[in-house]
């Protein structure tokens, strides 16, 4: 017998669900979303409802508006302290980014400014940042470290994450070692030891993943594979930073040991994107980030015609995308990466979760979480057309409504 519905949802105009055995994004009209606890009952026209429900039923009433998945941040750095909006001017005024990074701005200023803060302070930054997203309509986001640079400065960012995942009214938060992101000042090799010898022990037991920026000037294919290989014995799935700013093989790196993801990609061959489609791997698209750099734009519509799985997400960091937006990186998906508007609701929602080989979200499917957006519009291409507003009126999170903020 179905359990008796804890949430209903009634009276949407479209509900997108996401089912691959509908014309894309799966849309249902004049529909009801109906949860017990924070699984999905019933996704489905109301003229089929008929799953029982009582007093204790919460009842929303979408008014005609469109309910959509919610979305799955799958690439961010949201745990840091300090400020570089300096930098951020000083490149709109003819300065690269490594030449503010060479002269005292980049990831080492993040990493100081941190290391400055207490773990009190990178929480309270960390969640704050956490619920701007779940007001524009994100109900889960990876965070990743990377702004720590030393073993304790590592973990303790996993621990700011977490702990600001643990608070209400924020996404369910999904963490990611990233210990080879900036180049350290140290003996690199020395560092890197640590991080195999210590690092990820520790880290296994922080987070899902573990990631490296794979890039010239940053960290080489050999470090990166050294410590992806060595991340995998202990249970930490491996993510790659590759082709951002220069090709570098980062690709090749992703597809060769069979990574969740590899992540910017804009300086990817045809052949990269192929390799990584061959291998499973989900290609992240941050738009944002490529806007703000200001160089060739994200290969969606590449990735799909090399039959690649693709997610789009923020890239929420200090340095090149200090943005919560996930309606915005829709918008910029199809403006600047080739997307159609339905392509990029489900790499921003169904692609999120496959970069996070999270298979319990992402659409809304009887069995899956109940993260469901209710818009406040009747029509779902709203989400990308209005660019830079919020298109959402209600959040669900494992099917609780989010009543107070
Ligand atoms: O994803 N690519 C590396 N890391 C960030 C930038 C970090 C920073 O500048 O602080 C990115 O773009
Ligand atoms: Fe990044």
């Amino acid at each position: 017998m179905t359990a008796a519905a804890s949430l209903l949802v009634v009276d949407i105009g479209q509900l997108v669900t996401g089912d691959p055995r509908l014309p894309a994004p799966g849309v249902i009209e004049d529909a009801v979303l109906a949860a017990s606890a924070d699984r999905i009952v019933y996704a489905g026209p109301a003229a089929g409802f008929g799953v029982p429900f009582g007093p204790e039923t919460v009842e929303v009433d979408a008014r005609g508006a469109a309910v959509i998945p919610g979305f799955v941040d799958s690439h961010t750095h949201l745990a840091w302290l300090g400020d570089r909006s300096e930098e951020y001017a000083r490149r709109a005024d003819g300065a690269t980014y490594e030449e503010v990074a060479a002269r005292g701005g980049g990831i080492q200023s993040t990493v100081a400014a941190t290391a400055q803060g207490s773990l009190e302070a990178l929480v309270d930054a960390t969640r704050e940042r956490a619920r701007r997203m779940l007001r524009l309509g994100t109900t889960t986001v990876e965070v990743k470290s990377g702004y720590g640079q030393s073993h304790e400065a590592e973990l303790r960012q996993l621990q700011a994450a977490r702990m600001a995942g643990a608070g209400p009214r924020v996404p369910d938060v999904v963490t990611t070692y990233l210990p080879l992101h900036g180049a350290v000042d140290a003996d690199r090799a020395e560092y890197l030891e640590g991080v195999l010898r210590e690092g990820l022990p520790a880290a296994a037991r922080l987070a899902r993943f573990v990631d490296c920026f794979c890039e010239t000037g940053a960290w080489s294919v050999e470090e990166c594979e050294r410590l992806l290989s060595a991340g995998r014995a202990h249970g930490l799935r491996p993510k790659v930073h590759a082709e951002q700013r220069s090709r570098s093989g980062g690709a090749a790196l992703a597809a060769r040991v069979g990574a969740v993801s590899a992540d910017h990609l804009e300086h990817a061959t045809d052949d990269d994107l192929r390799a990584l489609a061959a291998a499973g791997v989900t290609g992240v698209l941050l738009p944002g980030a490529a806007l703000v750099l200001g160089g060739p734009p994200p290969p969606g519509r590449r990735l799909l015609e090399a039959g690649a799985t693709i997610a789009l997400a923020t890239d929420c960091n200090p340095g090149t995308c200090w943005c919560e937006s996930m309606p915005l990186m829709v918008s910029l998906g199809v403006a600047t990466a080739g997307l159609t508007p339905a392509q990029a609701l489900l790499a921003a929602t169904a692609g999120g979760a496959a970069a996070l080989g999270l298979t319990d979200r992402g659409r809304l499917l009887p069995g899956l979480r109940c993260d469901a957006l209710v818009l406040n519009s009747r029509n779902w291409l709203d989400v990308g057309y209005h660019l830079g507003a919020n298109p959402v009126a209600q959040v669900i999170v494992g099917g609780r409504v989010i009543s107070a903020w």
